[in-house]
């Protein structure tokens, strides 16, 4: 399993809000962290496991959630899970996430997964992958979360996207 991920630096994580629920921007959680493949990593054809790149995945959301809520996030769903490209053993792999659409207490992350050979060659895209998280009181409950400030375009297609998603999810509920 992985432990040794390094999560790299998000200045604008750094300016806190006045109160834990006033609007957030996105920037503020965006979470980037980076990992070498190794041989534990491998499946029987030699490339790494989907597995553990899922588990990026997951770390990768729960920071950004975590950093967005500033209290304790659990992974209630994940999907549209797409492997694009097989990734290589010695392949630095980047993960990228970030906020979507705040609910009340949940979070829609998308997260986007680069693999790139430290010998050269462009960064290939491997993976994307939606996950819900939720954060959590002391007791483990779900608990709010603060509003989310969009400024960019970008953002706001995402946002609007992850409502339509989110309106979906809850008719299937
Ligand atoms: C996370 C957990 C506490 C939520 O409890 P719950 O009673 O299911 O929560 P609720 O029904 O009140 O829903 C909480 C939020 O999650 C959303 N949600 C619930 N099920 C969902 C699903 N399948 N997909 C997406 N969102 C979902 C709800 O819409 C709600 O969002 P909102 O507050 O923004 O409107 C509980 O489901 C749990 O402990 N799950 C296991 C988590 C876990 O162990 N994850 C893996 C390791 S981190």
């Amino acid at each position: 399993m992985d432990t040794q991920s390094i999560i790299l630096e998000n200045p604008a994580q750094m300016a806190r809000p006045k109160t834990s629920l006033s609007p957030k921007p996105v920037r503020a959680s965006e979470t980037t962290l980076a990992d070498l493949m190794s041989p534990p990593d491998a499946n029987i054809n030699g490339t790494v496991f989907g597995g553990r790149i899922l588990a990026l995945v997951d770390k990768a959301a729960a920071v950004c959630a975590s950093r967005h809520a500033a209290k304790p996030c659990a992974t209630i769903a994940m999907e549209r899970v797409e492997f694009l490209v097989p990734i290589q053993l010695g392949d630095l792999v980047v993960v990228e996430a970030r906020i979507h659409h705040a609910g009340r207490t949940s979070m829609e992350i998308g997260v986007e997964v680069h693999a790139e050979s430290m010998l050269g060659g462009p960064r290939r895209h491997a993976n994307n992958c939606l996950v819900t998280m939720v954060a959590l009181d002391a007791k483990g409950r779900p608990s709010p979360v603060p509003p989310l400030s969009l400024e960019t375009r970008g953002e706001k297609e995402r946002h609007a996207a992850a409502v339509r998603r989110r309106e979906d999810r809850l008719k299937n509920r």
